[in-house]
């Protein structure tokens, strides 16, 4: 199928805005700075998965669904943003969550998206366990959820299918767009990349529209550079089995990742990314999280400032949300500021 031809559901209101920050460039000393802000979107205070959401919220439609089923941590802004969409179409929604950092699991159950969540109506289990686990548990819900003549469908985790990863080719799209009306051309785009789907469809999606030379630079907010590159290989397949495009559109060395700035593992806090909250904060008056948009500021940050990044002329951030999170780790900043 052409990716043009895939069907969509729009789900919020685009483009989503694109410009200079001025501030973090004049305090990094160049190269020139844009964000895009992806995190300012329709569904409950929006994200990246909003974009993938309206491939599968289709799919869902076209399967005649009735309930939507997903799973992530307490604090996914995947889930809050499936939450979101499910009740805008007048769907029950189940979702399974589980703690990825245990000793901030009671910080995490205080509010943010667990609360977002809870106010839209989701039926929620949490699970002691790991994401096989909660897996299970969704799958044994699905069945009972047949069995009382429910239609139930299921969105994977991250919605990082290669239906979903196209709502990033559509974004690469809008951007270049952007762009072309700004008379800019970008050398690198920085991202945080967990489940791939996002960094998988902008690549394909910049290649796709005839971008063959930006560099996508994906900082993982989770595991080492050559599994995250598998991650992303995975969903670059997925893709190719949803649309057709040529095997060789994207190649091996397009496909870069860096695997130094997550810290000790998947949500657990850096110092670079809290310091990069925080000036962000100051400089530019936006708000990245500890989990994803801020172990990728940070990253970008340090390769601009240790001059890592080659011929960098004008460098994006791709802001993909995860704002809502940052109210469970009030901790990380408002301690330090009463000891100051
Ligand atoms: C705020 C935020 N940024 C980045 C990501 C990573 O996106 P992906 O899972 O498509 O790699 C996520 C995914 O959960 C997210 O919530």
């Amino acid at each position: 199928m052409k990716f043009e031809d895939v069907a969509r559901l729009p789900l919020t209101t685009l483009p989503t805005s694109f410009y200079a920050m001025a501030n973090l460039r004049a305090t990094l000393g160049g190269p020139d700075l844009y964000i895009k802000r992806d995190d300012v979107m329709d569904l409950a205070h929006g994200g990246n998965k909003t974009r993938k959401l309206e491939y599968v919220f289709a799919d869902a439609v076209n399967m005649g669904a009735d309930t939507i089923l997903t799973m992530g941590g307490i604090q996914s802004n995947h889930v809050r943003q499936t939450v979101s969409a499910a009740a805008r179409f007048g769907f029950e929604s189940h979702i399974f969550l589980n703690s990825p950092v245990p000793e901030r699991k009671a910080a995490m159950l205080s509010g943010g998206n667990y609360l977002l969540d809870k106010i839209m109506g989701a039926h929620e289990v949490i699970i002691d366990g790991d994401d096989d686990a909660v897996a299970a548990a969704m799958k044994q819900t699905e069945q009972e959820l047949i069995r009382q003549g429910k239609k139930p469908y299921v969105v994977p985790m991250g919605a990082s299918n290669g239906l979903g990863s196209l709502g990033y080719m559509l974004a690469a799209r809008e951007m270049m767009t952007q762009w072309d009306n700004m008379g800019i051309s970008p050398s690198h785009i920085f991202l945080g990349t967990g489940s791939g789907g996002t960094h998988a469809g902008l690549l394909t999606g910049l290649r796709y529209f005839g971008n063959m030379d930006i560099k996508v630079v994906g900082i993982s907010v989770s595991q080492p550079e050559e599994i995250k590159k598998q991650t992303v290989r995975d969903v670059l397949s997925q893709i190719r089995d949803v649309i057709d495009i040529p095997d060789n559109l994207v190649s091996e060395e397009d496909i870069i990742i860096s695997g130094d700035y997550y810290g000790k593992a998947y949500a657990y806090p850096t110092d670079a990314a809290n310091d990069a909250i925080k000036l962000l904060g100051e400089q530019e008056g936006i708000i990245l999280d500890p989990v994803y948009t801020g172990k990728a500021m940070a990253g970008m940050i340090d390769m601009i400032k240790n001059k890592s990044l080659e011929n960098a002329r004008d460098v994006v951030f791709l802001h993909t949300g995860g704002a809502p999170a940052i109210h469970t780790f009030a901790d990380l900043f408002l301690d330090k500021e009463n000891k100051e």
